[in-house]
């Protein structure tokens, strides 16, 4: 099969969902569709337990198992979908804000009871900036939830979305009846009470079939009619070219645990979703079908096995054809590297892959030279862009605790930043380290795994820190930006990189900062 052949086939994606809104349940549906999994049940590893939040060592564990699930491949009607995993744990957020920038579209899950969540509004934002296509799924119509047009409403105004209804439910909870398929113009009934589990459904020709009102009664049918022509005269008809810049959302209805309403989410998906993408680097546009290799690793897992220290980088390819035993040129080491038994993933299980094509993931072995961001070429000079750093939300100095240990704890530090578990800021007046978290539970984790992978210790201290912002000084050496250097001295840090940052104590002081230096600009994220 040719290159463009592959890429036409290949559809790369994630979910995005508050927890519980039904991520894990929606996956596992659409694996049995596609025939990877041949049980209910099997995909329950991909998700960190809600009753776990206290105990990080249990979150580790899980997320230890969740190798397996961090990319679920399968084939439905000739096309390969790629599933990445993004996970709903407040703390791992930024794990989910970097795989983001490896999926090409994404499906946003919303549980009709609870309507639009505080990490789907975080999440649909950062889609929103990068144009990412999206699909919205609304779930759990078994049970009592917001009116549908209240919850579109909802949707419109709290995510900034552009709603176009490809479907639309027929009651609700236990008067659930049915969804009707705007899409393909069918109707499936469904039949059961909202405690059974597996439905069936009926399907009808349309709207004006008669034996609609035989299978529902003529006031919901006179209801459904009435809803479809408010769908029409206030919704945005679907146009895929708007959905595929980002402009427009189609919205399915449906549960996922009655797998009703995935089928017609997953049919319209492979038909409408976008193909491996093109991707922008530091030089140029890379595009999927040039014949030469490029990708970039977008997440690191660790801890494979603690005592080698054995790690996973996983690569998006953006361009050309990666085969097994070539060597590649990594991009910062300014090296080649050549790897003898890449892993793909297809279903749950992993495999030595010879050949992967853009779109594809490959999970290749790394002893610790790798960091996320890095760019693979074959021997062009390029990097990959947008994999930016946000601003942390927690700020702490860390302090050695065992002085005979500072080469181990420097080490230690210095990989997990590279897997992108924390940010290291270092204080430009004394050289202090501080540790930027999005959720506070890693400092746990960090401490835990300096001492148990790299035999080190280490403290925390409180430092109060709102933010850190990236600085962007118009002109390094004009007076203001050496005005602001001398003045804000003790909020200056650099990041990892060595990118100047600030990092503001309060709301107040970075509203001061800017209005007293408007020459230097601060940036919440690291790329700009
Ligand atoms: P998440 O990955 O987004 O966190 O959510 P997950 O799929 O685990 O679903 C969260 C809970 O919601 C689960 O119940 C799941 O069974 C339920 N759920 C998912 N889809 C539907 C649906 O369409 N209708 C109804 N009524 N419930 C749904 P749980 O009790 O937390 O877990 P479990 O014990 O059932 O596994």
């Amino acid at each position: 099969m040719s290159l463009i052949d592959e890429i036409s086939k290949r559809r790369t994606f994630g979910i995005i969902s508050h927890p519980d809104a039904g991520k894990t349940t929606l996956t596992e549906k659409l694996l049995l569709f596609g025939g990877a999994i041949q049980e209910a049940g099997a995909v329950k590893s991909n998700k960190i337990k809600k009753t776990a939040t206290s105990d990080f060592m249990e979150i580790e564990k899980q997320r230890g198992i969740s190798v397996a699930t961090s990319v679920l491949a399968f084939y439905y009607k000739n096309k390969k979908i790629n599933i990445l995993d993004t996970p709903g744990h407040k703390d791992f957020a930024e794990d989910t804000y970097r795989t983001l920038t490896a999926v090409d579209s994404v499906i946003v899950v919303i549980d009709v009871a609870k309507g639009v969540e505080e990490q789907t509004e975080k999440l649909v934002q950062v889609c929103r900036m990068r144009n990412i296509p999206m699909i919205v799924f609304i779930n759990k119509l078994d049970r009592e939830g917001k009116d549908a047009f209240e919850l579109l409403d909802e949707i419109e105004q709290k995510l900034g979305l552009n709603v176009a209804p490809l479907s639309f439910p027929i009651g609700m909870g236990s008067d659930f009846k049915g969804v009707y398929n705007i899409w393909e113009q069918k109707i499936k009934l469904y039949f059961g009470d909202s405690k059974q589990r597996i439905a069936e459904s009926e399907e009808i020709t349309g709207v004006d079939d008669p034996r609609l009102v035989e299978l529902l009664d003529e006031e919901t049918v006179t209801e459904l009619k009435d809803n479809l022509e408010l769908v029409e005269g206030v919704y945005n008809p679907f146009n895929q070219e708007e959905y595929l810049n980002g402009n427009l959302q189609p919205v399915f209805f449906g549960s996922a645990l009655n797998n009703f309403g995935v089928q017609e989410l997953l049919d319209c998906f492979v038909e409408i979703a976008p193909t491996p993408q093109p991707k922008e680097a530091d030089v140029r546009v890379v595009y999927p079908d040039e014949p030469k290799m490029t990708g970039f690793v977008f997440k690191i897992h660790a801890n494979l096995d603690p005592k080698h220290r054995d790690r996973l980088a996983f690569v998006k390819i953006v361009s050309g054809t990666f085969k097994r035993n070539t060597p590649y040129f990594h991009t910062r080491l300014k090296k080649n590297f050549k790897f003898s038994s890449p892993n793909t993933f297809f279903a749950q299980k992993k495999q030595v892959v010879d050949e992967s094509f853009p779109g594809d993931i490959v999970g290749l072995h790394d002893t610790g030279n790798f960091k996320i961001g890095d760019t693979f070429t074959e021997g062009e000079m390029l990097q990959f862009k947008g994999i930016p750093n946000f601003s942390p939300e927690h700020f702490r100095y860390i302090n050695n605790a065992d002085p005979m240990k500072s080469k181990q704890l420097a080490k230690g530090i210095d990989q997990l930043m590279d897997e992108g578990v924390a940010q290291l800021f270092t204080l430009d007046l004394n050289g202090r380290k501080v540790i930027g978290t999005v959720g506070a539970l890693q400092y746990d984790v960090i401490q835990y795994r300096l001492e148990h992978e790299y035999g080190a210790k280490c403290t925390y201290e409180p430092l109060n820190v709102y933010k850190a912002f990236w600085v962007e000084p118009e002109d390094e050496n004009n007076a203001e930006y050496k005005d602001f250097k001398r003045v804000k001295q003790r909020y200056l840090a650099k990041d990892k990189y060595g990118k100047q940052v600030f990092l503001a104590d309060s709301p107040f002081s970075y509203e001061m900062t800017k209005t007293k230096y408007p020459s230097v600009k601060l940036h919440e994220k690291s790329e700009f």
